[in-house]
């Protein structure tokens, strides 16, 4: 088996194909001068089951993910897995007003093209999964940042919001503490305030769990809101940092002790690795592989 490095994660492509023993495939990608983009796969992968890892952050990213995709095709692949760590455009899961694109769907059909499984991580909501033609696994990397959360002495864990519950929960179970979410509650006409649904966070160090930081607008306004109602430290971690727009200042503006991310996006933050998450999506895939050759 090899792995195929996607020029948007080659670290973490050489840690999964080294945790899983499978060899790192030798790959070039270009931007030609008129912004199109170029990809070769100079490994031959003759036969042999092919798992390429590229997160979708960027237009760049997702074109070429899919031309590495058909290349394991014509270099050829037995089968091929598309690990997408971080799934752009699933935010779109649903056509919100008439007209609209389901773009989540878009990308899962045109992934679907050339692979025949994809893994992705924590995606926004896992049903855009089901627009995906093939075996399709979601794993979390939310163990991995409850571990990192736990040496940092948190004892509750909140979501964002009621959506985001299950994330959180997960985490907060994982580190033996209670979890709650916020909730908008209209306090008169004019006022609107933030607050915990149930849990009074005053001296507590809290962590808030999302899937994503892109602005940081939604974890920076709950960490203000926190340090107003008594907290003692507010710690934000999500799976997902694509930090647009100032985020990181917005976020330490707000009084965040810490910002923690999995390195599905590779940055200065991205200090849990997704590999353990990817392993266990990959060991799913080959066994659900197993399974179908034997019935
Ligand atoms: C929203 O549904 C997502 O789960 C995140 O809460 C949101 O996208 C974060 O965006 P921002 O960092 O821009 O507030």
């Amino acid at each position: 088996m090899h792995v195929v490095p996607g020029p948007a994660n080659p670290g973490l492509a050489a840690t999964v194909a080294n945790r899983i023993g499978a060899g790192l495939a030798e790959t070039e990608s270009r931007t030609f001068p008129d912004g199109e983009m170029y990809v070769r796969i100079n490994t031959p992968l003759r036969d042999e089951p092919v798992v390429v890892v590229q997160s979708t952050r960027t237009n760049d990213d997702l074109v070429t993910l899919l031309l590495l995709l058909d290349a394991c095709r014509a270099q050829g692949a037995r089968s091929v897995t598309a690990v997408v760590p971080y799934f752009g455009y699933a935010r779109q899961d649903q056509r919100f007003q008439d007209g609209e694109a389901l773009s989540a769907a878009v990308i899962a059909r045109a992934i679907a093209l050339d692979a025949q499984n994809l893994v992705t991580v924590d995606p926004h909501k896992p049903s855009i999964l089901e627009h995906f033609h093939g075996t399709s696994i979601v794993e979390t990397a939310v163990p991995e940042l409850a571990e990192h959360l736990k040496t940092l002495g948190v004892d509750l864990v909140l979501a964002p919001d009621a959506g985001a519950r299950d994330r959180a929960g997960e985490a907060a179970k994982f580190m033996g503490v209670e979890m709650d979410h916020l909730e908008k509650q209209r306090i008169d006409a004019h006022t609107v305030q933030i607050a915990p649904k149930n849990i009074n966070t005053a001296g507590r160090v809290v962590a808030i769990v999302d899937d994503l930081i892109s602005t940081g607008g939604t974890m920076a306004r709950a960490t203000s809101t926190l340090l107003a109602q008594g907290a003692k430290e507010v710690h934000c971690a999500a799976t997902h940092g694509l930090f647009v727009d100032n985020a990181v200042k917005r976020l330490m503006d707000s009084g965040v002790k810490s910002i923690l991310v999995v390195d599905t996006i590779p940055g200065k933050r991205a200090d849990v690795s997704a590999a353990p998450a990817i392993v266990r999506g990959i060991e799913r895939v080959q066994k659900r592989a197993e399974k179908t050759v034997t019935n």
